[in-house]
């Protein structure tokens, strides 16, 4: 009789994730099943309000917050999940991109704990775990796919033809979708951080009043043409500028403005994700970001995807925002390579995201 062999079976791990890139203080337990499929067990997320009251995130508050929250939103975690800290099998952590202060508490944290518990800790690009939050509540927001990611502080356009395996095709010149939001909030009297109050707003408002440029967009580009696939958002926020200040009842017009900005932001992000979706024959659009909570964001998307079959997957609020379950899920993917961090793991404020060619 030949020799029998069988594969192992995949091993269940999991992972306690740590996010504090900005101004969330996030801890996760988050299970692999061996497969790359993760299940959320826990999630806590602490925002920092407190930035409100200065319009913006002010860096050494958030690191100062961080350390404050960091040891009781990880118990709360793991108490969540039914865990101590010796039964989860590795530590993730986002190193990067993001502010380096607020970075550190996370980063330092970790490695602590890793060494404490003798478990293995692994590093996560940020974005990366934006392009996994949306696996952790459709199975099947899987590779190949075209994403957008968009948030306070990217706006990237990609093609991943497999995890791990990403092309970027386009990206904002200017501000990123989310920062573009805070500040034409900020220009209406509208609170930080401004985009669910622009999208609040906007419901209210006469899409007809206001007609923006669609940056970017309706200028006859050909593929190859470097701006394609590229958004800029400062010209569209200078002419709501000049919509404000032109405007002698700003409480009249507000709703309207705001319509006019919004619709001009996501005809110009769904035009670009579209194109990309169809020039490399992808039928899935993944969103990713605090932009991607935007109900018209979403709604758009699936309605020019559906056209042409394609089907959109887009995180609820909880994982479109920044959370530490996205970087559990690209932390299991990448322990489950074999990939590790050592104990020289560092915080950085930009970093390429990695397996990334442009
Ligand atoms: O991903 P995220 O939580 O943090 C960063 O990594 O930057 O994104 C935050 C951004 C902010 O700019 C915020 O205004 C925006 O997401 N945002 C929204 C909405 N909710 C959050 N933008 C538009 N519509 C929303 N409903
Ligand atoms: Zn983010």
């Amino acid at each position: 009789m030949g020799e029998v062999t069988a594969e192992a079976p995949p091993r269940t791990m999991r992972v306690l994730a740590i996010e504090t890139s900005c101004d969330e203080t996030s801890a996760s337990v988050v299970r692999g099943d061996g497969r790359g499929r993760p299940t959320l067990e826990s999630l806590v997320i602490l925002s920092q309000d407190i930035h409100a009251v200065f319009g913006g995130v002010v860096p050494e508050i958030a690191s100062r917050e961080h350390l404050t929250a960091i040891v009781p939103v990880v118990r709360q975690a793991l108490a969540e999940a039914k865990l101590e800290a010796h039964d989860v099998d590795a530590i993730g952590v986002t190193h990067a991109p993001g502010l380096v202060g607020a970075l550190l508490v996370g980063v330092s944290y970790a490695k602590a704990l890793a060494l404490a518990l003798d478990k293995p800790l692994l590093g996560v690009h940020h974005m990366e775990g934006h392009l996994f939050a949306t696996l952790l509540e459709h199975a099947d927001a899987e590779p190949p796919f075209t994403a957008l990611l968009v948030s306070g502080g990217h706006t990237l356009l990609l093609d991943a033809p497999a995890w791990g395996e990403y092309r970027l095709l386009g990206q904002t010149r200017d501000d990123a979708a989310g920062e573009a939001f805070d500040k034409v909030a900020k220009l209406m009297g509208l609170p930080y951080p401004g985009g669910r109050h622009i999208e609040r707003v906007a419901r209210e408002g006469d899409p007809a009043r206001f007609r923006f440029p669609r940056p970017m967009l309706n200028r006859g580009q050909q593929p190859g043409d470097d701006d394609y696939y590229d958004v800029s958002f400062s010209g569209l926020k200078t002419a709501v500028l000049h919509a404000v200040r032109g405007s002698d009842d700003l409480e009249r017009d507000r709703a309207h403005i705001a319509r006019g900005f919004q619709d001009a932001l996501i005809e110009t992000l769904v035009g670009k994700t579209i194109r990309a979706a169809k020039a490399l024959g992808r039928r899935r659009i993944v969103l990713g970001g605090g932009v991607a909570c935007n109900g018209a964001l979403v709604r758009a998307m699936e309605a020019a995807g559906g056209d042409f079959g394609a089907r959109v997957y887009a995180p609820t609020v909880r994982l479109a925002t920044d959370n530490a379950a996205m970087i559990g899920a690209a932390a299991l993917f990448r322990l489950a390579r074999g990939e590790r961090s050592d104990a020289t793991l560092n915080a950085h404020s930009t970093m390429r995201l990695p397996g990334m060619r442009e």
